[in-house]
């Protein structure tokens, strides 16, 4: 009982527990007439668990379910927008859709890499070009400037670092917007 007191303030592994946001009233509020017994009362504390950033809750979950890119291509439909579905350690895996023409662009300081999973895309370099079809995959290298192309829509995997924009650094009303998952 004493030992449950004075570690109150740890959680059941030691670390610091949460934020507590309401107490019982205190043993000397309880009981004023009696005397002072602090030392070996149990005195239960409600914990706010939502003090936890959801963030940390979230990856503190295990998910044992499996990253399905078709029910994740069923969720949007506006193409050249890149959705985050997963990450490994720094590098996120991307789905989009892709139609038509691109911008010229290249990644200072990181290669891409193109896993086509429908369709067929064209990756068009200064010097040359590389067809890429369903079940294929490209590594466009760092520095190297390209320009996607795709006659009709193709859906896409990218893998690269988590931070690279889609227009590398040309900017533009290309430019999608970064660290969107679905
Ligand atoms: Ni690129």
């Amino acid at each position: 009982m004493s030992l449950a007191l004075s570690f109150s303030h740890l959680g059941p592994t030691g670390a610091p527990a949460p934020t507590a946001i309401e107490r019982w009233p205190s043993y000397d509020q309880r009981h004023p007439w009696l005397p002072r017994r602090r030392g070996w009362l149990s005195e239960p504390v409600f914990i706010q668990k939502a003090a936890t950033p959801r963030s940390n809750r979230w990856r503190c979950e295990v998910n044992y379910r499996p990253v399905n890119f078709q029910q994740k291509f069923g969720l949007f439909s506006e193409q050249w927008m890149p959705k985050v579905v997963a990450e490994m350690n720094d590098y996120q895996f991307k789905v989009a859709r892709l139609q038509g023409d691109f911008i010229w662009h290249d990644h200072k300081d990181t290669d891409e890499t193109f896993i086509v999973l429908e369709g067929s895309l064209r990756i068009d370099f200064r010097d040359g070009a590389v067809h890429v079809s369903a079940g294929e995959m490209f590594v466009v290298r760092k520095g190297v400037e390209h320009k996607p192309y795709a006659e009709h829509e193709v859906k896409l995997l990218l893998i690269e670092p988590r931070g690279v924009l889609n227009t590398g650094q040309e900017g533009g009303e290309r430019e999608a917007a970064n660290d969107v998952w679905i």
